[in-house]
């Protein structure tokens, strides 16, 4: 997508179904921008799935959910990381990259689940349950993994809560998450009560007004949706298995229950779906922009930095995880 002679001029037909002409030359400056910059400082950007099209689609090199940010974060070939998502995501790429340079655009750019847990919560959890194991979700402070056994993403929860063998666990810090994970295995889940302030707004009878507005819309909703969002969801999945449902199944109709960018960023994909759009934007996510990821390469801004000794057992739960 983004060879050497890639220009803003030659992506405009990639997104020209989500970006309207009209908003089109107010992009092209910084992408003409960003892609020197990253041939000039030998540079990758990895994207989460509800960065907005332009980022998206015009200026990363690697896109997807949690998890496989994570998995191609070990194999990244470059000396500079611009992570455009939230600072835990930046986290992680660190601690699989500890020699490079990570960047976040804007330092501000959090996330209400890792902000709802500190690593003391996580000593009193383990004082107050003895020899269970702790599950941490990837969207967690380096602190906080540091005191984890194991990290998850919403892509491999169930899988990592299995593999441990044991009849209870401690999952972190998702409780709507942990819930949903619960209704799907034996293992007995012990919660915490985090929420995410995107997905904890949707409702059931969000889903119900959509049914009878939208006849035969396909629902899919991700698993920090309250239970019974997802109980009332045709399917329930990470970012990248909602997008790979669009893929396999081809709905007519679809909603996704989850972050706005999401659908402009699928339905670039699938011009024969139609996608239904109430959603719910992430203030966090939406703090990165063109704007700041060019001045992040320009200015060598911000360095994401982890004090050692925690990058070192935060590494071994995020590895245990990728390992499994
Ligand atoms: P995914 O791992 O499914 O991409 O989710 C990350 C996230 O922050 C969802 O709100
Ligand atoms: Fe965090 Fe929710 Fe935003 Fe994802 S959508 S980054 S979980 S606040």
């Amino acid at each position: 997508m983004n060879g050497a002679l890639t220009t803003a001029a030659s992506l405009y037909d990639r997104v020209r179904r989500v970006i309207p002409p009209i908003e089109w030359p107010a992009f092209c400056d910084d992408i003409d921008g960003i892609l020197s910059l990253k041939r000039e400082r030998n540079a990758v950007i990895l994207a989460h799935n509800y960065q907005t099209p332009e980022i998206f689609h015009c200026v990363a090199d690697i896109v997807g959910d949690s998890l496989a940010l994570a998995r191609k974060a070990m194999s990244v070939d470059a000396e500079v990381i611009v992570l455009a998502g939230v600072h835990f995501m930046a986290e992680t790429a660190k601690l699989l990259n500890p020699g490079k340079t990570v960047l976040i655009p804007d330092l501000g750019a959090g996330c209400s689940l890792a902000d709802s847990i500190t690593a003391s919560d996580v000593r009193l959890m383990r004082q107050r349950y003895p020899g269970v194991p702790v599950v941490t979700y990837v969207n967690t402070s380096a602190t906080v993994k540091a005191e984890s056994d194991i990290c998850c993403t919403s892509g491999n929860a169930l899988a990592v809560v299995e593999s441990l063998g044991v009849p209870r666990v401690i999952m972190l810090p998702d409780e709507y998450l942990a819930k949903n994970i619960a209704a799907q295995t034996k293992v007995e889940i012990i919660a915490w009560k985090g929420h995410c302030e995107v997905h904890e707004r949707f409702t059931p009878a969000d889903i119900r007004e959509l049914r009878e507005a939208y006849p035969n819309v396909k629902v899919l909703a991700h698993p920090e949706c309250p239970p019974e969002v997802v109980a009332s969801a045709d399917f329930s999945g990470s970012t990248a298995a909602m997008s790979d449902y669009v893929g396999r199944h081809k709905p007519a109709r679809v909603v996704m229950m989850t972050e706005c960018s999401m659908s402009d960023n699928v339905a670039i994909d699938h011009p024969e779906v139609e996608f239904v759009r109430p959603c719910n934007l992430c203030p966090h996510m939406k703090r990165i922009t063109l704007a700041n990821i060019r001045a992040a390469l320009e200015q060598n801004r911000y360095i994401v930095a982890i004090d050692p000794e925690v990058a070192e057992r935060a590494r071994c739960a995020v590895e245990r995880m990728l390992f499994l």
